[in-house]
């Protein structure tokens, strides 16, 4: 039905494409299952250029990432954010055995692995004709049909509607080029675009979809607390879906301040808060919470978020 428009984008695509990718030049269906999970929330430039070769070499196969340990899993992916990813992967490892499956409805039973990158794997590593909808796609989408209501079931449709189904690994790669390349959020590259002849939206591209209700970031007030007894500092282990698994000072809501000595303020911004928080020197080395005490060189070994390395900064 879209011959035209599917023509159009596979010759944008093979000289526009960003081929080079790595996890584009792969038949390892892990490498391809590691970076759809790197690159759900993180940008390609940064996967690229930090994560993901280092990450291979720790852990090459699904069985070395089966093997290891959580913590060593969390130290590689320290930096990269949205910590859960990096446990979910784990226990995928393990729940397969380190085999990963092979169609999209097996990798759907996976934990970290929802409709769009299961149909990323499958299209990518085996070939499945399945589309994808992130947030790229989502967005091209949105305008190609002139949809103005934020609606997931709708997309859904629309992306079985717009698909090749004879070229998925291709399409499904060059959908997302061109919602990084040329379907810009804020300036699209209309006359330039593959699809401007069946687009929709293309004359008011903004208001496709309809503006979001902004939401002012809150402010979250703490206090930090370093303990340090006999050269060892207390860390506990976050075991909340936030920072899950991350080592971190000791934080609190309330804390007495005459009981410390001021370090000074740390800010960090986050996707849906901003942490504000006064870092102190504890003046007893009594912890009423559970923690682990660790020396400097410890420390340096264990998966830190980054408001703590902000810490650990202010005492070394
Ligand atoms: N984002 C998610 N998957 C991607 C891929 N395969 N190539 C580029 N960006 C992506």
């Amino acid at each position: 039905m879209h011959n035209k428009i599917h023509h159009s984008l596979l010759q944008w695509y093979k000289i526009n494409g960003r081929h080079e990718l790595p996890w584009r030049l792969t038949n390892d269906p892990y490498k391809v299952y590691v970076s759809e999970i790197m690159l759900q929330q993180t940008q390609v430039k940064t996967v690229l250029e930090r994560f993901y070769f280092p990450f291979l070499e720790a852990f090459p196969t699904m069985e070395d990432l089966a093997r290891a340990s959580l913590d060593d899993v969390l130290k590689k992916w320290e930096g990269l954010g949205y910590y859960t990813r990096a446990k979910n992967l784990y226990l995928a490892a393990r729940k397969c055995q380190g085999i990963l499956p092979k169609n999209a409805s097996e990798l759907l039973e996976l934990p970290g692995i929802g409709r769009s990158t299961a149909h990323a794997i499958s299209a990518f590593a085996y070939k499945e004709s399945l589309p994808i909808l992130d947030a790229n796609v989502k967005r091209i989408l949105y305008r190609y049909f002139a949809i103005e209501k934020r609606d997931e079931k709708l997309l859904w449709k629309a992306t079985y509607e717009l698909f090749d189904s004879s070229h998925p690994f291709e399409y499904n790669q060059a959908m997302m080029d061109l919602g990084s390349l040329i379907c810009l959020s804020k300036k699209p590259l209309c006359d330039v675009c593959p699809f401007e002849q069946g687009c929709a939206g293309k004359f008011t591209p903004q208001q496709y979809p309809e503006a979001k209700v902004k939401k002012i970031k809150p402010i979250r007030n703490r206090i930090i607390v370093v303990y340090k007894y006999n050269d060892k500092f207390a860390l506990s282990q976050s075991k909340e879906r936030f920072l899950h698994g991350l080592w971190g000072f000791m934080k609190y809501e309330l804390f007495e301040k005459n009981e410390g000595v001021y370090l000074g303020h740390i800010t960090q911004h986050y996707s849906h808060f901003t942490l504000q928080a006064d870092v102190y020197m504890s003046k007893g080395d009594y912890v009423h919470e559970e923690c682990e005490w660790f020396t400097l060189s410890e420390i340096a070994k264990l998966s830190l978020s980054r408001a703590d390395h902000k810490v650990l900064k202010l005492i070394t």
